[in-house]
């Protein structure tokens, strides 16, 4: 009786796990950083700006929502900063957007797109989208055992294989910190975390992604060559608008393939 009564939740863990593993994803949260790098997919997926946030009223983020195919598409940008008026980009306002999204509307899967700086030395040029492998922190240098791991904080993530291969996308590590140019120590980290692309949003991102088990896939468009010899920032925003247009247009390939399939499809 015994060995029937273990057969059977045997088997019915095995039923639970394959329906957890074989539902179709429906709920996705784009966590963007610029709402410039994402006004193009909210035009494409017809997202409407949620009046109804379900975020604090004290915060400055947007979020826009739609159905597009069997996807539940949300878009989260942290917003204006309060006081100066510009894109609250970097690390916190990414961790606190992905940290209330999360816990608003539990996604099947986080997609952090945006824009980075390349290596042309690990093969990157201007207007690549890369698809990462893995991110790090490159500015959280703690020279102590065990804080010193915690402080690049190496993360994969999810992997993407049938979708990598499908759509022949570019497959690089990220390294992200919180400054826009590179001085000497960066260099250093970002060498050693073997990065093709540097953005300052996408560790943060899979860090709280992370904790909630969330698959978390990062689409990163090159504006810029941080190895190349022209300064970054000027790089950056002459570049911006056709980058942002080229990342759109992998975004919607990546969602058409994401459509009718499971995570472990991807
Ligand atoms: C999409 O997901 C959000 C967040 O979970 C939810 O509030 C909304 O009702 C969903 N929309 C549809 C059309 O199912």
């Amino acid at each position: 009786m015994a060995a029937n009564g273990d057969g059977f939740s045997e088997v019915s863990m095995e039923d639970l796990m394959g329906q957890v593993e074989k539902r179709q994803i429906s709920t996705i949260v784009f966590i963007i950083a610029m709402q410039k790098e994402a006004q193009l997919m909210i035009n494409r997926f017809r997202l409407v700006k949620d009046i109804n946030s379900p975020f604090p009223k004290e915060v400055t983020w947007v979020l826009f929502n739609g159905m597009y195919k069997d996807l539940n598409i949300s878009i989260v940008c942290p917003g204006k900063d309060s006081t100066l008026g510009v894109d609250s980009v970097g690390t916190v306002p990414a961790s606190l957007v992905t940290y209330a999204s999360i816990v608003a509307m539990k996604p099947d899967l986080i997609i952090n797109a945006g824009t980075a700086g390349g290596f042309k030395a690990k093969g990157a040029s201007i207007a690549d989208v890369y698809i990462v492998s893995s991110v790090a922190f490159h500015d959280r240098r703690i020279p102590v055992p065990g804080l010193d791991l915690y402080g690049v904080g190496m993360r994969k993530a999810f992997p993407t294989p049938n979708l990598i291969k499908d759509l022949n996308l570019k497959v690089g590590r990220l390294s992200t910190g919180d400054s826009m140019d590179m001085p000497p120590h960066d260099k250093e980290s970002i060498t050693a975390n073997d990065a093709t692309v540097k953005d300052m949003e996408g560790a943060a991102v899979v860090y709280v992604a992370d904790i909630f088990k969330v698959p978390t896939i990062l689409l990163k468009g090159v504006t810029d060559i941080v190895d190349g010899n022209r300064p970054t920032s000027e790089e950056f925003l002459e570049n911006l608008a056709a980058v942002t247009a080229k990342l759109d247009e992998s975004v919607a390939k990546v969602i058409d393939f994401i459509n009718g399939k499971c995570l472990s499809d991807l």
